[in-house]
């Protein structure tokens, strides 16, 4: 990248040019007909954040007009990144990052052979409630560090290896200085002493955890299936959450066919995720939750978990042909899929879900946000949050074509250089 100007101040306009493939997800914003493309590609484009907004995107060469038009005055600092492709910063919007402890020997097992099973999380539950909040605020710090040097600039995370009242605010009120996009998941596991009476824990999550943990979050959320929770018990979770102003979402049909993606839409759940194991009406629920005025529930898919649990890959295909709307996440922990990189879940989704490299893309960023409800993410039109990747790479194309590679050679989060 090369600097043209750089007067410093403390959130100056930077205008970005010499993008060789610009992806807005905005084409209406940008005059591109997004039946064409819904990515709203621009090419030979430049890009003007301001305030830590989007203040101007377009064609190279009808900068000087736009940059005019938009900000009235010269950009502080100007920036070129020589043909690079640009794409909005990625919205992971499942993860669980507060966590202590290592399950490396679990996963050579599964390698062996061994079958993934929900009660793995067991083992990080005691490891986590043994750490002290200095120790958990590292391992969060670290992963948030390494998940923006790969391009993510909203990051949702989980509380649910505490599975105590103080254990489970502990985990949200510590989420909760990283990220505001929250998610209290005391309904993760029934944990070892409630193993005689699961619906007592139930009353406890939807009592006084529910209660002490609700102010750190924005979203509820429940492990639907064999061998954590019934579709009653989620149910519980799910109806007590919201009455106390939470957003839901659900983990379900992962491990195998469930009643939970439907016990989602019915709930107007923002998203289902994992998604694995999907009859033909939890696709047609799905793809219908986007019929009327409000909004859907989208199918978020974690492709990393069927990457290291040698699962079948869910079929993104056959969502996205039915009008669902789908989102890809990295579902990071250490258990199912530790890893945090979003550009391997566009890889690993272009390459074993069916969809196009356009596809996976838009589910990675726009996908994430609608995931989250947020209008001010995943996009890179006016008004949107300047939340900018630039790939070292000469279109998005190379996510895929290049798997496992350092591929992000800067980010702007918020108008502010972050890599
Ligand atoms: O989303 N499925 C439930 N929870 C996590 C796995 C957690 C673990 O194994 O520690 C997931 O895959
Ligand atoms: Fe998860």
């Amino acid at each position: 990248m090369r600097e043209v100007e750089h007067p410093g101040g403390s959130h100056p306009a930077t205008l970005i040019l010499g993008i060789g493939e610009l992806t807005t997800n905005a084409p209406e914003d940008v005059g591109v007909d997004p039946v064409d493309d819904p990515t709203g590609v621009i090419r030979d484009a430049a890009l003007l954040l301001d305030g830590g907004r989007v203040a101007w995107a377009g064609p190279e060469s009808a900068c000087a007009d736009g940059v005019e038009a938009a900000l009235g005055r010269a950009p502080d600092r100007v920036v070129g990144v020589e043909g690079r492709a640009v794409v909005p910063g990625f919205v992971d919007s499942h993860s669980h990052l507060v966590f202590a402890g290592d399950r490396s020997a679990e996963f050579e097992a599964r390698m062996a052979g061994r079958p993934y099973a929900a009660g793995g999380i067991r083992t990080t539950v005691a490891a986590t409630r043994a750490a002290s909040d200095d120790e958990l605020r590292a391992v969060l710090r670290r992963h948030v560090d390494q998940a923006l040097a790969q391009g993510t600039t909203t990051l949702e995370t989980k509380s649910g290896y505490g599975l105590s009242v103080p254990d489970e605010e502990r985990a949200v009120r510590l989420a909760r200085e990283v990220t505001d996009e929250v998610t209290f998941l005391g309904a993760h596991v029934v944990p070892p002493e409630f193993s005689d009476d699961p619906d007592g824990y139930v009353d406890l999550v939807v009592g006084d955890m529910l209660a002490a943990c609700a102010p750190h979050a924005r979203w509820v959320d429940v492990f639907c299936e064999t061998g954590a929770f019934t579709p009653e018990q989620s149910r519980r979770v799910l109806e007590a959450g919201a009455a106390a102003g939470l957003g839901v979402r659900v983990h379900a049909n992962q491990l195998g066919p469930g009643e939970g993606v439907r016990l989602a839409v019915d709930l107007g759940a923002a998203a289902v995720d994992h998604c694995t194991y999907l009859s033909d009406d939890d696709v047609a629920a799905l793809a219908a939750s986007w019929g009327g005025e409000a909004q859907g529930t989208v199918a978020t898919l974690l492709p990393g978990v069927e990457f290291s649990t040698r699962q079948p890959y869910p079929d993104a295909r056959r969502l996205l042909d039915a009008g669902a709307v789908v989102a890809l996440a990295s579902d990071c922990n250490p258990g199912s899929s530790y890893t945090s990189s979003m550009p391997l879940m566009v890889a690993l989704a272009v390459r074993e879900t069916g969809v196009t490299v356009a596809e996976a893309v838009w589910a990675a960023t726009a996908g994430g946000a609608r995931a989250l409800r947020r209008d001010d993410v995943g996009h890179l039109a006016p008004g949107a949050r300047a939340d900018v990747v630039v790939l070292d790479a000469p279109s998005r194309t190379h996510l895929a074509y290049r798997p496992g590679v350092p591929l992000v050679h800067a980010v702007w989060k918020d108008g502010h250089p972050a890599r």
